[in-house]
């Protein structure tokens, strides 16, 4: 268990384990992933071989279960090891996400024994690439009012409908799928499934031309007539609506590190910038317009760290964290598009060019805003804790 201290004679700060894998991913990612993000922001390419270093190192099992061939690390960890890589490409951060926290946690947290074995070792070694299938054409911010069904035939269900905004899409082995059992209890009659791509009568449409994470694969889901048989049920028939609203709850733990990730890229590259570049007979570092936009965003960095580390630490601590995660989600998510809209300011005409990679964590970070719950969704899950439970001290809920 993580050691995030927060009593009167410790500060803040990592253990020596997370901050030997903070180092051991900022180098690895560095290495291996920076030129890559700017080419397959153009090319489009899944950079699977991201993936499968990532497994190689053990990051892919990172918070599965040691008895299912994970690292079991605390949900610390997790977000540094988000954080990290998302500084250096948030394709590969969200692809990491999305398989990690999306699809290998509802797993652990409500599949059978049978499931569990079926699935997660070969999740934590990255021989399979999860995704989470939600969203429909019809029905985002209200998940409840999906359309998608699924017929119990007994010893099997029949699946009709399609899924949307799907990372990892067709790239992707293992999916979460959520549909309608029973339309008339509406979210009450939410089931979830585990689908594997190869299944009869699952295919998949084109991929969307994005804003930025242009390589993360996304595309929509088409189930026709696709037989699931009931093992594959994920918990009981019903439970769909919560199993997906507290896997996003730790998912959007992984956003808020992905935005903090990209918020941290902006700073390093403006600051740098800052301190090369000349203007008026000196260098720009020393004048205070751009000294402010600095201080503004690294300030508001620690501020995002605090909040997704408290969220985190929550969660491994037992504790209830739905709004501390989505109070994490929205601050980072604004502060990331806020952080590059300055790198670009700073940059003036060149940030304004693919010559310097501003405009790309311009465009990467505006999806933080929106998937895994819009902001405003955000601050609707907030609303609706403070008012039940009033604001309460930082370290309970
Ligand atoms: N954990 C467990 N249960 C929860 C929960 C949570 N965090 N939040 C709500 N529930 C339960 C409630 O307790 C309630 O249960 P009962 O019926 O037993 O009382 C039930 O769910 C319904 O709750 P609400 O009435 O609050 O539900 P709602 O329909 O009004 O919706 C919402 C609430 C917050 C708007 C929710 O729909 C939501 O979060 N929407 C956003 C969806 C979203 O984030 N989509 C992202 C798609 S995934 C993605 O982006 C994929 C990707 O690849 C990156």
């Amino acid at each position: 268990m993580n050691n995030f201290l927060i009593n009167q004679t410790q500060t803040f700060r990592f253990t020596e384990e997370q901050e030997l894998l903070r180092k051991t991913i900022r180098e690895v990612a560095e290495e291996n992933f920076k030129e890559k993000a700017r080419e397959t922001d153009k090319t489009h390419k899944f950079p699977r071989e991201n993936f499968n270093l990532l497994a190689k190192l053990g990051i892919t099992g990172l918070i599965i279960p040691e008895k299912y061939g994970g690292s079991e690390l605390d949900y610390i960890s997790y977000v540094i090891a988000i954080k990290e890589i998302a500084r250096v490409c948030a394709v590969t951060s969200v692809i990491l996400g999305v398989h990690s926290s999306l699809c290998s946690m509802p797993i652990v947290k409500f599949g059978s024994e049978c499931l569990k074995e079926k699935y997660l070792r070969k999740l934590a070694c990255g021989e399979l690439l999860g995704a989470y299938c939600l969203s429909e054409p019809g029905s985002g911010s209200d998940a409840a009012a999906m359309q998608t069904k699924a017929e119990d035939k007994g010893s099997y269900f029949i699946l009709n409908g399609t899924k949307a905004w799907i990372t990892n899409g067709s790239e992707a082995d293992v999916y979460i799928v959520f549909a309608q059992t029973n339309p008339d209890l509406k979210h009450k009659g939410i089931t979830a499934f585990i689908l594997e791509k190869n299944i009869q009568g699952v295919s998949f449409g084109k991929l969307e031309d994005k804003l930025g994470i242009r390589a993360s694969a996304t595309c929509q889901m088409h189930l026709d007539n696709v037989k699931v048989p009931e093992e594959n049920l994920l918990g009981n028939i019903g439970d769909g609506f919560k199993i997906a609203m507290s896997t996003l709850d730790r998912g959007r733990i992984g956003i808020a590190a992905q935005a903090l990730g990209i918020a941290q890229a902006s700073y390093d590259l403006a600051s740098s910038y800052a301190k090369a570049r000349e203007a008026f007979g000196q260098k720009i570092i020393n004048f205070q317009a751009i000294q402010f936009m600095l201080v503004e965003i690294a300030t508001e960095i620690e501020a995002g760290q605090l909040l997704t580390c408290q969220a985190a630490n929550m969660y491994d601590l037992g504790l209830k964290f739905t709004r501390q995660a989505a109070e994490a989600k929205l601050f980072c998510s604004e502060l990331a598009s806020k952080a590059a809209n300055k790198a670009v300011q700073i940059l003036g005409g060149y940030g304004y060019t693919t010559e310097y990679d501003a405009q790309r964590y311009l465009r990467d970070a505006k999806i933080t805003e929106i998937y895994e719950g819009t902001s405003e969704i955000q601050r609707i899950v907030i609303a609706e804790n403070i008012i039940k439970t009033g604001l309460t001290h930082m370290s309970s809920n």
